[in-house]
């Protein structure tokens, strides 16, 4: 799959929707009360300091399939990456992965403190819910918008992320088999990235289970070969070009594809979802072809996955 090359507005677009939901970002940090400025600090220390923005751009780019435009999307999307933070800086934290090195700077906690880490993640999970009850949403109706929510939190609680993180954590030191491997691998990385376009489609008032299920399959697809490049990029990548540590999870004796299938098989696993991801796409317009006559213009998704593969950091 590596061979295809990614459609050469790729880049353009996401850098796009990088800097879209940074200056979206900043204004929703900004008023926050300053009660505790260290606190604030360091929310806009983990929030502002770059990241690929990935979970925006499928906001982005799913809502656009369905005819959605970015600034009815701008609050789901800041919302999404603000999860994401906070999974990032809870990740770190010594009883976690004790990373020192995130985005290219210390991570939070070696910053400012386990406490306010803890903290500020904390705090960026509850923005995120209050982005989402209080931030105008332009055409995304109240009951859209509490399907988001419900989606949200679904995702990323004891059914979702957390139970891919306490899974991540038991499987340190273990041997564990592939099947086990990607069961983490779903909840921990895939649960907030399937959220990221189901939200897409659900602003857009999206009801229809053959799309939505379509919609998953892709999702799940890209949510696992988002990680197994993760776990590549433990061993191959540049500390400088990721911003995080390469050899952390060789050094905590991790699960990861590559420990389990070396780095061949896990690099053929992240085709293997590649491949998966784009098949989900070509299902779903065809079949919006043939349902309505007009097929989703799928361009965004597909350039992301392969993106996704591609990627060195
Ligand atoms: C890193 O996610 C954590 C994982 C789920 C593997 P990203 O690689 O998207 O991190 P940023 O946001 O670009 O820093
Ligand atoms: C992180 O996975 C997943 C979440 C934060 C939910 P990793 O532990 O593999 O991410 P990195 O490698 O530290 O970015
Ligand atoms: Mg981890
Ligand atoms: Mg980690
Ligand atoms: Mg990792």
């Amino acid at each position: 799959m590596s061979d295809l090359n990614l459609p050469i507005d790729f880049h353009q677009q996401l850098t796009l929707y990088q800097r879209r939901v940074d200056e979206k970002l900043k204004n929703f940090i900004q008023p926050l009360p300053s009660h505790s400025r260290q606190l604030i600090e360091a929310i806009r220390y983990t929030v502002l300091c770059g990241g690929k923005r990935i979970r925006p751009y499928l906001v982005y780019a799913t809502g656009k399939m369905f005819g959605l435009s970015p600034g009815s999307l701008d609050v789901a999307a800041a919302a999404v990456e603000c999860i994401h933070a906070y999974s990032l800086v809870h990740d770190d934290l010594p009883a976690m992965d004790d990373d020192n090195l995130r985005r290219g700077q210390p991570s939070c906690h070696i910053k400012f403190g386990e406490a306010i880490a803890i903290l500020a993640g904390d705090a960026l999970q509850t923005l995120a819910f209050s982005l989402l009850a209080d931030q105008p949403m332009p055409n995304v109706t109240l009951e859209n918008r509490l399907k988001i929510v419900s989606e949200l939190a679904k995702a990323i609680g004891a059914g979702g992320m957390c139970a891919g993180q306490a899974l991540d954590l038991a499987a340190e030191h273990c041997q564990i088999s592939l099947a086990s491997l990607e069961k983490i691998h779903r909840h921990k990385t895939g649960a907030l990235i399937r959220a990221a376009v189901r939200i897409g489609a659900l602003a857009a008032g999206e009801r229809s289970e053959k799309t939505l299920s379509l919609l998953d399959d892709y999702a799940d697809a890209i949510g696992l070969a988002f990680q197994v490049q993760d776990d590549i990029l433990d061993i191959t990548g540049e500390t400088d070009r990721m911003g995080k540590q390469q050899g952390a999870d060789q050094q905590r004796n991790k699960s990861t594809y590559s420990s389990l299938l070396g780095l061949e098989g896990a690099k053929i696993k992240a085709k293997k979802f590649c491949q998966d991801a784009q098949i989900a796409l070509d299902s779903l317009a065809s079949q919006s072809l043939q349902d309505s006559g007009a097929s989703y213009d799928t361009r965004s998704l597909r350039a992301l996955a392969l993106f996704i593969i591609q990627r060195d950091r």
